[in-house]
Parts: C-alpha cells; structure tokens; sequence
C-alpha cells in the first residue's frame, strides 16, 4: 500500500486529517492554542475528537480517575495498554499520546524501547513521559527509535512521595530555575511539546517564551503553548471538589445521579420498559406460545 500525501487538516470538523506531529509544531509557531484532553476509552476519544480536540492523552490518571486508586503510582503497563487499545480503537483524528506510568521507563533503555514501542504498535504516535534531566538517556533512546515524546515537568504525580504530596513546584527560586533548565534540556534531548502542570502562570509563562517546541499546560497559567485537563474533571463527572485550576463546563456528576435516578424510578413503577422499547412476537406464533404448558411436546 502506498503512502499517499494527506491534505493539510481542519481544525475541528469531524472528516478532518490526523494531526500530525509536523501540524503541532506549525500550530505552536503560528500561536493557535493546542488543546490536549484526557482519554481512557473509546466514547471519550469518540466525543473529544468530534469536539475537535487537537491531542488525547491516554494518561495513567486512569489510574485514580477510573480505576479506584489514590494515585497513578499503582498503574502498569498491563492496564495501560488496554486503554490506548481502546482510544485507538476509536481512531480519532487527534494527535494519539500515551502516557508511560510509573516503573515503565525507570529501568533501562530496552526496558523503555519495549514499553513505548508496545504504545506506538496498539496505535499511539507519540508516548508522554514525566521528569527532567534524570530521564535524558531514556528521551534520547527513544527519539533514536523514532519515538516522539512529550515531556512533563514541575507537578509530576508519579513523584509524588519524593514531592510530600500534590503540591505546587517552582515556587522557589532554586526549584524554579531547575524546572527552566530541565525544559531546555528536554527540548535539547528531542521533546517535540512539554506538559507543565502545577506550577506557577509566570514561571510557564517563561519556559513558553524560551523554548520553540510547545508547552501545554495544566494548572500553570494561560500562557502556555496550550492546555489540558482531565476529561472527567472538564464534565464535572467526578463527585469530589475539583482542583483550583479546573473549570467545570458540566455538572455531569449531577446530571448522571439524576438521569439514574429516573430510570430506577421507572423501574420500580413499572414503567420502564415501555411498548417502543420492547420487541413483538409476530401475530402468527402468539396463539402457540400463549397455549403452551410445561412438559408439552412438540409435534413432529
Ligand atoms: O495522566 C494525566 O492525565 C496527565 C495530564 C494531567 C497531563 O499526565
């Protein structure tokens, strides 16, 4: 089969092109926002990318957004590879990125090279990775492989005990400055886009102005390259109170409690289903189904 050039894409029509890495790198040069969103599962991918996200991120906040645990620190490869399975699935036009969880790209350059690669053969075209200088070597091996990656500094939920909770970083000017050296040595080591998150807006706001690959950030100001959230966080879907940077474009939570609650209403009162949404037998067969008794035997 051959390659055949695609067209330059839309931005958020349903038949518009894949995006492609190239398409971001114009975008971030031209100043359009990239907008990022979570994705764990098919209807996700399917509803963000008719929304015209540009990027889904299947991000082990699976791992306390769907999957019951207090942190991301318990998710595996295992699980994360069955939900970039199902986002690709979906094919959405969206930049696919896949997120490596904790311990999958701590433990060697073939150990990493295996678990990405995994990522880009289910259907991923880039893979997200979190931390600085300490993680060069395995950036470097894996843009080697033709692996693009998408950094993550400042806010890194996998570090979570070394950081003593989930706490802004770089408010110190010590933390701040290594957070502007860890960007530029990413972009060096070959990060084609750099997710910030929880940090302060002017600090992100620097790291935007002295790099030329996209920043997206999460909890780190306007002045990012772009943004991204958590899909379940964006629809309210979740029924703790949100995080400080979260803005709700849906009382999901709310509205998903209140359409049950209807539905169980109708089923204890007898009125769920109803005559349009139950199946007939067709009139010649009804006589013998109502006269039919237990143990009666069919005529041959
Ligand atoms: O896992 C995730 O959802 C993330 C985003 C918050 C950037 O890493």
């Amino acid at each position: 089969m051959s390659h055949a050039p695609q067209d330059s894409p839309s931005s958020s029509s349903s038949d518009r092109a894949r995006v492609t890495l190239p398409q971001i790198q114009q975008w971030r040069q031209e100043g359009r926002p990239l907008v990022m969103l979570t994705a764990y599962d098919a209807p996700t991918a399917m509803v963000a990318d008719a929304a015209g996200v540009d990027i889904l991120l299947v991000g082990d906040s699976v791992g306390n957004v769907c999957l019951g645990f207090e942190t991301t620190l318990p998710v595996t490869m295992a699980m994360m590879n069955h939900h970039v399975d199902a986002v690709a699935r979906a094919k959405p036009k969206a930049l696919l990125v896949a997120d490596m969880p904790y311990l999958s790209f701590h433990l060697g350059v073939e150990d990493t090279l295996r678990n990405a690669g995994g990522f880009i053969r289910r259907g991923a075209q880039a893979v997200k990775l979190e931390g600085g200088a300490k993680r060069l070597a395995m950036i470097r091996a894996l843009v080697d492989a033709e692996i693009p990656v998408m950094g993550h500094l400042g806010l890194t939920p996998q570090s979570v005990n070394a950081m003593g909770g989930f706490k802004v970083q770089g408010r110190a000017e010590a933390d701040a400055l290594a957070i502007l050296e860890d960007a530029q040595a990413l972009q060096e080591a070959g990060c084609f886009s750099l997710v910030l998150e929880g940090i302060p807006a002017d600090l992100a706001t620097r790291v935007t102005e002295t790099l030329h690959i996209p920043t997206i950030g999460i909890g780190a100001g306007l002045h990012c390259s772009g943004q991204v959230l958590v899909f379940h966080d964006l629809l309210g879907l979740l029924p703790q109170r949100p995080a400080k940077f979260v803005r709700k474009y849906l009382e999901g939570f709310d509205l998903m409690r209140d359409a049950t609650t209807r539905w169980a209403e109708d089923v204890r009162a007898g009125a769920f289903p109803g005559p349009a949404e139950s199946y007939k037998l067709p009139e010649e067969i009804r006589p013998a189904v109502a006269s039919w008794q237990p143990g009666a035997r069919r005529k041959p």
